[in-house]
């Protein structure tokens, strides 16, 4: 009988100096809005390649605000990608608006542009595009079009910290974009997101959206527009900070996790890997998923590591066919073939900064046994 172990999904990378920048908050009695939050969103810039960084409660919070900047609302339609996390389309639903799905490119799992070109229509308002599990969106052919047709381009860049597009950082292009801190991103502040922008009049917006509409001017109970109460507190940006000192020996270990997982899954028949990275796209690790070959049954797949005490995910499935997706805008299966399929076949296995290597080795095994029993 094979050895069983526990073997979890993600896992953040934090120690002392973590602990450390928390207490100094703490000690300090500034726990919202003080300068911790200043720093934090200095550093980010820095570190992305962006003049501004609006620091926020969640990536969710970062993408609404977007939306609201671009002036999303009732009666417009916002394009996205059906193989993201829900908050990719739901940033436009907060707003009345509603939520056009284009499919995916098989090969990158990113929008497909010219499906997006098809998708466009008098009441396009703005398209969100996703670098999906860190794999940069064909960023230059997205903004031309949006150029082209007078809509906004917002980059959904919450798994993408540190991916590169034609040699430079997410978030140094152009279009606004925003990251995510959960625990399992490649950096987090438990909850909390930022949003990277070249404008400042856009940064002194965000700034002011986020913190129940407050101007630069005027007093706490002073409020120049609707706003919402998305800040991040500074407890998070402590961490943030923490996690930004580490964060290219994050990046590596997280490369190095995957490369390793690239040489031990290479030969299994009944898997495709994540695409390779080529000259315009250079992917920041943020999950491992791996593609069952059609017919191969999932679920038993997944019941076979969890009886090996490796933990996976069904990760994505597609926003459209959500319940409440189907529910409130009709949305059918047949509407994004090659986001279903994908969808259907996808796996996320244990991945993490400092996941050993005979851990991975047995990741591997668990799986490659797990397909010899289940495939076709
Ligand atoms: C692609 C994508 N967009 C948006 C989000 C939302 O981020 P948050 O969970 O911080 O609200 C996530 C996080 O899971 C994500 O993966």
């Amino acid at each position: 009988m094979a050895s069983v172990r526990t073997i979890n999904l993600s896992s953040p990378w934090l120690d002392e100096r973590e602990e450390e920048l928390v207490a100094d908050v703490l000690r300090s009695g500034r726990l919202s809005l003080g300068p911790t939050i200043d720093r934090f969103e200095e550093a980010f810039a820095e570190v992305v390649g962006a003049p501004y960084a609006a620091a926020v409660s969640s990536g969710t919070a970062g993408l609404h605000l977007l939306c609201v900047v671009a002036g999303v609302g009732p009666g417009d339609e916002v394009i996205t990608s059906p193989y993201s996390f829900v908050a990719s389309a739901n940033c436009a639903v907060y707003e009345g608006a509603t939520p056009v799905f284009a499919d995916i490119d098989p090969k990158t799992l990113n929008l497909s542009p010219a499906a997006v070109e098809a998708a466009i229509t008098e009441r396009t308002r703005a398209v969100v595009a996703v670098d999906i599990y860190g794999y940069p969106c064909e960023l230059d052919e997205l903004r031309a079009l949006c150029e082209a047709h007078g809509i906004a381009l917002i980059d959904d860049a919450c798994e993408a910290l540190g991916a590169r597009y034609k040699g430079a950082t997410v978030g140094s292009h152009g279009p606004s974009a925003v990251f995510a801190f959960y625990p399992n991103k490649q950096m987090t502040t438990g909850e909390g997101g930022m949003i990277t922008t070249h404008s400042e009049r856009e940064w002194r917006l965000l700034r002011s959206l986020r913190n129940q509409g407050r101007a630069d001017s005027g007093g706490w109970l002073e409020h120049a527009r609707l706003g919402f109460n998305y800040r991040l507190d500074d407890i998070g940006a402590a961490i943030g900070l923490g996690q930004l000192e580490k964060l290219d020996a994050i990046l590596e270990a997280r490369a190095t996790v995957a490369a390793r997982y690239g040489k031990l899954l290479a030969d299994i028949p009944e898997l495709d890997l994540p695409c390779a990275d080529d000259t315009d796209h250079e992917r920041s690790w943020f999950v491992y998923v791996v593609t069952l070959a059609e017919g191969v049954d999932r679920e038993a797949v997944i019941a076979l590591l969890t009886e090996r005490g490796v933990q996976s995910a069904r990760y994505l499935p597609c926003i459209h066919l959500q319940a409440y997706m189907q529910e409130r805008f009709g949305y059918r299966v047949g509407l994004c073939p090659v986001a279903e399929s994908v969808a259907s076949r996808t796996l996320a296995i244990p991945f993490h900064a400092r996941l050993a290597e005979d851990d991975q080795a047995y990741v591997a095994d668990a799986l490659r046994d797990a397909l010899v029993r289940r495939a076709p």
